[in-house]
């Protein structure tokens, strides 16, 4: 190609955007259950009785965030018919703020104005707590403080005042209900007691997407993203089973429809095949793993390569020492003394956390002892392509 100058093709796309994360459907499809669960929970709002504390959990991109925005903004719509209920919602995402401080300075700020904001810094935590108390009184009414990703929060001090807050008589005009939400599974088991029965008193857990559920979440966007017939059948069943098959994300199922799209664009073609999808996973997994070990060093990346090699020539699963033997070859060959067994086994599980490889314990009961056994848990060209573009010399 020798001409690089710009023209809009108009292909495969009729508005892109409604395939990224910031793209808000009008509604949500494929999450009855859970919104019913949830809408019952919100039910005392409208009601204009004292909110209930919601906690939602599941994993990353089955709609949490998503069905909070869809239910609070239908629970705003109502409430402004209601006389009686005086709705304010605050939403803040707790990642980035780690303390129960900096999240009560942050709730403190979104509930003021602009002029009258105050620093992350220089207060005492009670005084910041008081402030806080004094915003939701002064605002009055219902309130509903969305706590996003509240698993970052640090210390458990601000969980355990804000739910509690008009039991305790630090607020006496607001009525207040806080609704946490954690992709975090763990976190829900590692809150106190006391922390856990103000915060968790409804619960809603958002199951993974399974295939027929992500095709109803693509097929929305489809039609509003693509032109006209220019997807082949198979294609969004094609996305959905891979979404469901790796991880019930609705955010990687449409990633993996979004950059379908893209190569098809690059590609002139008039059409988006299932070939496409294939090549669209496998940039996304090369993706993935460039970014899980980017930062690793370089014997966390040796120890995959060595797996690699294995699983190339059939040899997979293979046991932690069988690793051993092509690793210790690659350290050779880069000029740099292996790492302990121990070590080795603790990038292994590293990489198994990333869902780069995956690792079965074997047992074989007494005398036979435990091991585990591994091998890659993606396509080996995508893994080899990662590596490649990390470790200039492996070809
Ligand atoms: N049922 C659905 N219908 C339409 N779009 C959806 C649905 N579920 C999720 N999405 C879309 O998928 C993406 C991820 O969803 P969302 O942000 O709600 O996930 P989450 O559960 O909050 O994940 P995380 O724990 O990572 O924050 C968003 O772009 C969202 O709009
Ligand atoms: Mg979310």
């Amino acid at each position: 190609m020798s001409d690089f100058s710009f023209e809009p093709t108009g292909r495969i796309f009729k508005e892109r955007a409604a395939l990224l994360e910031e793209w808000t459907p009008d509604t949500l499809v494929g999450r009855d259950q859970e919104l019913q669960q949830y809408h019952a929970a919100l039910q005392p709002v409208i009601e204009a009785e004292t909110p209930s504390n919601i906690f939602l959990y599941g994993k990353s991109g089955v709609g949490k965030t998503a069905a909070t925005r869809f239910l609070l903004d239908q629970l705003e719509d109502s409430a402004a018919d209601v006389d009686r209920v005086d709705l304010h919602t605050v939403e803040i995402n707790c990642d980035g703020l780690n303390s129960s401080y900096q999240t009560a300075v942050a709730l403190v700020n979104e509930l003021r104005d602009p002029a009258n904001q105050i620093s992350n810094t220089g207060y005492p935590q009670a005084s910041v707590y008081q402030f806080l108390f004094n915003e939701l009184d002064k605002l009055g009414g219902t309130i509903l403080v969305v706590l996003d990703e509240v698993d970052h929060i640090e210390d458990n001090s601000l969980l355990y005042k804000l739910p509690r807050a008009r039991s305790n008589g630090d607020i006496t005009t607001a009525r207040l209900g806080v609704i946490g939400i954690s992709n975090d599974l763990s976190f829900r088991n590692q809150l106190s007691s006391k922390v856990r029965s103000s915060l968790c008193e409804k619960e809603v857990s958002f199951s993974a997407y399974d295939a027929t559920e992500l095709m109803k979440v693509l097929r929305q966007r489809v039609s509003v993203a693509f032109n006209d017939d220019v997807l082949d059948d198979g294609v969004i069943e094609m996305c959905a089973a891979y979404g469901a098959k790796d991880s019930g994300d609705a955010r990687q199922a449409l990633d993996l429809l979004l950059e379908t799209g893209d190569i098809a664009r690059e590609r002139n073609a008039e059409q988006v095949s299932e070939e496409h999808v294939r090549e669209a996973r496998e940039r996304l997994q090369t993706d993935q793993v460039i970014e899980g070990i980017s930062n690793y060093s370089l014997h966390g990346q040796l120890v995959l390569w060595a797996l690699t090699l294995l699983e190339e020539q059939d040899e997979t699963p293979a046991r932690t020492r069988d690793i051993r033997g092509p690793y210790e070859q690659l350290c050779d060959r880069e000029g740099t003394d292996p790492v302990s067994d121990r070590a080795v086994r603790e990038y292994l599980a590293e990489l198994e956390t990333l869902g780069i490889i995956n690792s079965t314990e074997i047992n074989r009961g007494k005398g036979g002892g435990k091991f585990k056994k591994h091998k890659l848990n993606q396509s080996t060209s995508s893994v080899k392509a990662g590596l490649k573009e990390l470790i200039g010399t492996i070809a």
